[in-house]
């Protein structure tokens, strides 16, 4: 029997690659629109979003990985529409991504907007494409770009409600929402493309909110630790953006024992899982320690 220890990550990165491409193929796009889309979504990222909804299904007892590409495929296309947007004049003003100019750079605002925009849309098509629950994982989907937006706002403009005042609170509230809802939810779609029993769910998705929070506050410590050129997008900006970064609340020692807690409540979230949950085990403690 083929089990989730059997499949490597080139493999699933080239299924997720291929069905990230034949789903903006098979639309009738602008030829304009597709290009941009294209270009934002393919040859570049690391995937952690998909590998996980992938990786998550095969915990939860998928034999195979064809199932469970919708679901990857729509939450990678979720996250690309996120950083295209990210990118532009009008929030980060960023002008390299993945190691090229951003969207706009490359097409102008108009297209990339529009391009982030047919990205959010056509994630929705694709969850709805997925063999098994395919309304329930579209508003999955739907949820955690929902929340992610809401990270997005109060990270770029505030208007923090009432009850959260205090400097930690709101930097947990921009965390869990920009960065962590994506990759809890990718986790959760992952869970529920392979049928998963609510109490597994419950697991994988405790899992997901630990390294959600995680890969956000490492991202931070990057932006003040590495290079442009490491990175493939522009590194330093955060401090003079003035952001509110997990280093600039709490200083650089501390970041770095939060991802160690971080880690350590992904894996407690594993722990009543088998060996099926290794490959999740292997990429908490890969996504602690990555340098870009
Ligand atoms: C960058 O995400 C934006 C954050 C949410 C921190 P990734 O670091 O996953 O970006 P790619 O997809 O690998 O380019
Ligand atoms: C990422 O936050 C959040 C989203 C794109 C939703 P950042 O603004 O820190 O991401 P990078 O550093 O530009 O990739
Ligand atoms: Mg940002
Ligand atoms: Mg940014
Ligand atoms: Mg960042």
């Amino acid at each position: 029997v083929k089990t989730a220890l059997h499949i490597d990550d080139a493999t699933i990165l080239a299924s997720v690659e291929t069905a990230l491409a034949a789903a903006i193929d098979s639309r009738n796009l602008a030829p304009r629109l597709a290009e941009a889309m294209r270009y934002a979504v393919l040859g570049g990222g690391k995937r952690v979003r998909p590998v996980l909804t992938v990786r998550c299904g095969l915990a939860a007892g998928a034999t195979d990985i064809e199932p469970l590409l919708p679901a990857a495929i729509a939450f990678e296309c979720i996250h690309a529409f996120s950083l295209v947007h990210d990118d532009l004049p009008a929030l980060d003003n960023d002008d390299m991504r993945r190691g090229r100019p951003t969207a706009h750079k490359a097409f102008g605002e108009p297209l990339a907007i529009l391009a982030g925009d047919g990205l959010q849309s056509l994630a929705i098509e694709v969850a709805l494409a997925s063999p098994r629950d395919p309304a329930r994982i579209a508003r999955e989907v739907a949820q955690a770009c929902t929340d992610m937006i809401t990270g997005q706002v109060l990270d770029t403009l505030g208007g923090f409600p009432e009850s959260c005042t205090q400097p930690a609170d709101r930097l947990a509230r921009i965390h869990e929402n920009k960065t962590g809802a994506l990759i809890r939810g990718a986790c959760r779609a992952g869970a529920i493309a392979a049928g998963a029993a609510p109490a597994l769910l419950d697991r994988l998705s405790a899992y997901g909110a630990a390294m959600g929070h995680m890969f956000q506050v490492v991202d931070d410590i990057l932006d003040e630790t590495q290079t442009s050129q490491t990175l493939g997008k522009s590194a330093g900006k955060d401090k003079a953006q003035g952001k509110t970064t997990y280093p600039a609340v709490h200083g650089m020692e501390r970041s770095r024992e939060f991802v160690q807690q971080l880690l350590q409540e992904a894996e407690r979230a594993l722990a009543p899982i088998g060996p099926e949950a290794d490959p999740l085990r292997a990429m908490a403690s890969a996504l602690a320690t990555r340098t870009h």
